[in-house]
């Protein structure tokens, strides 16, 4: 039974994916930061395919990515797919020459420095896979050729700064196919009421790079199965 691990993932894209994951027959690690959340959403999606356990993992608290990396450590042998989902978009994070510095910090300690403490403590276990797969969730709000706007720049920098962590663990790995994904405008906490787009159709181009993709592809940036520009 293949194996995932996906952060944020008590509500919006992070559970959609572990739910169409699960459906599929992996074995899930469902985290969170908030235990009761985690534990409640694991719960709910009992009885797929594949069973889904619920292991706490906050992003930004480095000592905690350790001891879940070890506890996960102790119920496998090896990780398939690492879904690096958590996100923040922080109130105040409204414009770039007036936003507050520790709004700025603290979002890239979540967006940026949260995958890369996750992929560097779960290495040994997707090393252990015979074709691992690291997928981190970014935006289109991160990308640089297209021109930058002003909404939230403290976020759009983290998810640049995500991107560059992207190609960075790529081109150091070739053994793990590492991509990211713009899951496009999404109707979720995040994305609110107006967005046009299902979690459903959030995670599809997730759930396909953890599942279906090429393991040879790496080093990309996705959105609806296609390559898009950094
Ligand atoms: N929705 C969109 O339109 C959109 C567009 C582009 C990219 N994205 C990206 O998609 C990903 C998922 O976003 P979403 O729309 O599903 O947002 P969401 O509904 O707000 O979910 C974000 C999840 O991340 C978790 N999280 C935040 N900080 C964390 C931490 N330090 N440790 C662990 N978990 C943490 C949240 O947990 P709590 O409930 O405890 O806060 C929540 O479960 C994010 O990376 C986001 O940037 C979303």
């Amino acid at each position: 039974m293949k194996t995932a691990l996906v952060t944020g993932a008590a509500k919006g894209i992070g559970y959609e994916t572990a739910r169409q994951l699960a459906k599929r027959g992996f074995r899930v690690f469902l985290t969170a930061r908030d235990r009761q959340a985690g534990e409640a959403a694991a719960a709910r999606l009992a009885g797929l395919a594949g069973p889904v356990e619920f292991v706490h993992l906050d992003v930004a608290d480095a000592a905690g990515v350790g001891h879940a990396a070890a506890e996960i450590a102790h119920r496998t042998d090896a990780l398939d797919v690492l879904v690096n989902n958590a996100g923040i978009i922080l109130d105040g994070d409204d414009a770039i020459a007036t936003v507050a510095l520790p709004v700025v910090r603290k979002t890239l300690e979540t967006n940026t420095l949260g995958p890369l403490a996750v992929a560097q403590a779960f290495l040994p276990l997707l090393q252990a896979s015979r074709h691992p797969r690291v997928i981190n969730v970014s935006s289109g709000g991160g990308q640089l050729s297209e021109g930058m706007g002003t909404w939230s720049p403290a976020y759009c920098l983290s998810k640049t700064a995500l991107n560059a962590v992207t190609a960075l663990l790529a081109a150091a790995l070739p053994g793990i196919a590492v991509n990211a994904v713009c899951p496009g405008w999404v109707r979720t906490d995040m994305g609110g009421e107006g967005a046009p787009r299902s979690v459903e159709e959030g995670a599809d181009t997730i759930v396909w790079l953890a599942t279906k993709a090429s393991p040879e592809q790496t080093g990309f940036f996705w959105r609806d199965r296609q390559v898009i520009p950094w």
